[in-house]
C-alpha cells in the first residue's frame, strides 16, 4: 500500500529525516516511535504532502506521490491528525467535519447528506452530540482530539496517519481511543500511528518502527522491537514505558 524509499528531509542544516525506507501493507497498524525530535512528525508530514521531501520517493497504491500537494494526496486516500489539536476557531464542530465530507475525496454529496454524514462520524468517535453546533474555539482538548479524528475520517481514508492522538488523554479516554483505532482498522483503514505511550503502541500495532535522529533504527514485530538493545538504549531506557 505505502512504500517509502530513501526519504530524506533537510531543514536548514538539520537532517530531520534521513534516508528512511518503510513499507506498509493494507489492513495493518504500524506504530512509529522514537525520542523527541526524532523526525516522526516530519515523516508523517511528508507522507501526507504537508511537506516535500528533499530526497527519496513515496509510493501509495502504486502511484508516485512524492511532493504531491496535501489536498491531492487526501483525495487519493491518505488523511492525518495533527500533534497539536487545532481547528477552524469560528466554525462549529459539525461544519469542520462537513468540509472533509464535501471536499476530502472524489464523491460530491449534497449539503444535507454531508451534514448527516458529519454527525454520524462525530458520533462514531464519541464526540458529545450536544456540542456538534459549538464553535471549535469553545471546545476542550479532548473534544478537539475527537473532532480531529472525525475530520480525518470524513474523507474516507484508506490510510490514516495519527500523530499522538492519545497524548493528554487520561487512561480511560486513552483506552477508548485504542478501541476506536482498532474499530477503524477493522473497517478496512490502515493506520500509521505515532505515540509515546508504549502500552498503546504495543496494544494496537502489527509492527513497530523506531526513528532516532531522523534514521530508522528498528522495524519489526512489537515484541522483538522492545527487546532490541539499541531501542532500549536510545529510547525505552529514557521513558516511563509501561
Ligand atoms: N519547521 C522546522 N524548522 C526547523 N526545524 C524543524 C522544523 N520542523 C522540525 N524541525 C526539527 O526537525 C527535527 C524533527 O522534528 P519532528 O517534529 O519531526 O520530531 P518528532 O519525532 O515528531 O518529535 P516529538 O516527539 O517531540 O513530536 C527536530 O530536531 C525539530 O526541531
Ligand atoms: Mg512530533
Amino acid at each position: 500500500m505505502l512504500s517509502l524509499s530513501g526519504v530524506t528531509k533537510q531543514i536548514g542544516g538539520l537532517t530531520a529525516v534521513n534516508n528512511v525506507d518503510l513499507t506498509m501493507s493494507t489492513g495493518q497498524i504500524i506504530g512509529l516511535v522514537g525520542p523527541n525530535g526524532a523526525g516522526k512528525t516530519t515523516l508523517l508530514n511528508i507522507i501526507s504532502g504537508m511537506l516535500s521531501p528533499t530526497g527519496g520517493k513515496v509510493t501509495f497504491l502504486n502511484e508516485d506521490i512524492t511532493g504531491m500537494s496535501a489536498d491531492r494526496i487526501c483525495r487519493r486516500g491518505i488523511s492525518k491528525t495533527f500533534q497539536i489539536a487545532e481547528s477552524f476557531p469560528n466554525l462549529s464542530a459539525e461544519q469542520c467535519v462537513m468540509i472533509g465530507v464535501l471536499f476530502g475525496n472524489t464523491r460530491s454529496p449534497d449539503m444535507r447528506d454531508a451534514r448527516a454524514e458529519a454527525l454520524e462520524i462525530l458520533s462514531f468517535v464519541n464526540f458529545p452530540g450536544e456540542k456538534a453546533g459549538t464553535l471549535t474555539r469553545n471546545l476542550n482538548v479532548v473534544e478537539l482530539k475527537r473532532l480531529q479524528l472525525a475530520r480525518a475520517l470524513a474523507s474516507h481514508p484508506k490510510l490514516l496517519l495519527l500523530d499522538e492522538l492519545t497524548t493528554g488523554l487520561n487512561p480511560k479516554e486513552s483506552s477508548e481511543a485504542v478501541d476506536l483505532i482498532r474499530k477503524i482498522r477493522d473497517g478496512g483503514t490502515s493506520i500509521l500511528i505515532i505515540e509515546h505511550v508504549m502500552s498503546v503502541i504495543m496494544g494496537v500495532s502489527n509492527r513497530i518502527v523506531v526513528l532516532d535522529h531522523g534514521e530508522k533504527i528498528a522495524d519489526g514485530f512489537p515484541h522483538d522491537v522492545v527487546n532490541n538493545q539499541r531501542v532500549i538504549d536510545t529510547y525505552l531506557g529514557d521513558i516511563d514505558a509501561f
